[in-house]
């Protein structure tokens, strides 16, 4: 599962005015855009994320400054530093992500691909354990 999460490299046009770069829907990631949320004055310290989603695929984007992610499917863990504005870390289902280390300034997008539900997320790790290992048996 952990395998499926992977940095995805967005276009990038060059210009001496500033590079531009874009996502469309479906053909720069797996799945299809319905929301578009972004983290913002993290104070220095902060903790996002500590949850999984159900369904919800999504793709992280460093926008501005950097961060890290921790990822842990309930078998295996990885961390990956996000400070780059024209690559996304792509998050599938069932995935417990905690994020960190904001550099000051840092600016977290996120593409999801589905509008925000409540009843989408674990919040207990426990819970998204338990279902997680039975789900790979
Ligand atoms: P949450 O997803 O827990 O934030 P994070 O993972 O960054 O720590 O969301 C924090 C709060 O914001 C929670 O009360 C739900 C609300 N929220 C929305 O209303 N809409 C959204 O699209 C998102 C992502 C969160």
């Amino acid at each position: 599962m952990l395998d499926s999460c992977k940095i995805i490299d967005l276009p990038k046009v060059k210009d001496p005015r500033g590079n531009l770069t874009f996502v469309e829907s479906i053909r720069h990631v797996p799945f299809a855009i319905q929301r578009v949320y972004y983290l913002s004055d993290v104070p220095e310290g902060a903790e996002r994320g500590g949850h999984a989603h159900k369904e919800l695929h999504q793709l992280i984007i460093a926008i501005s400054g950097s961060f890290d992610i921790h990822l842990d499917d309930g078998h295996s863990k990885k961390t990956v530093h996000m400070d780059c504005s024209h690559s996304g870390l792509y998050v599938c289902p069932m995935i417990w992500r905690v994020i960190d280390s904001f550099s000051s300034g840092a600016v977290c997008m996120v593409l999801a691909s589905d509008y925000y539900d409540e009843l989408d997320y674990y919040r207990e790790y426990d819970q998204f354990i338990s279902d997680a290992q039975r789900a790979a048996k």
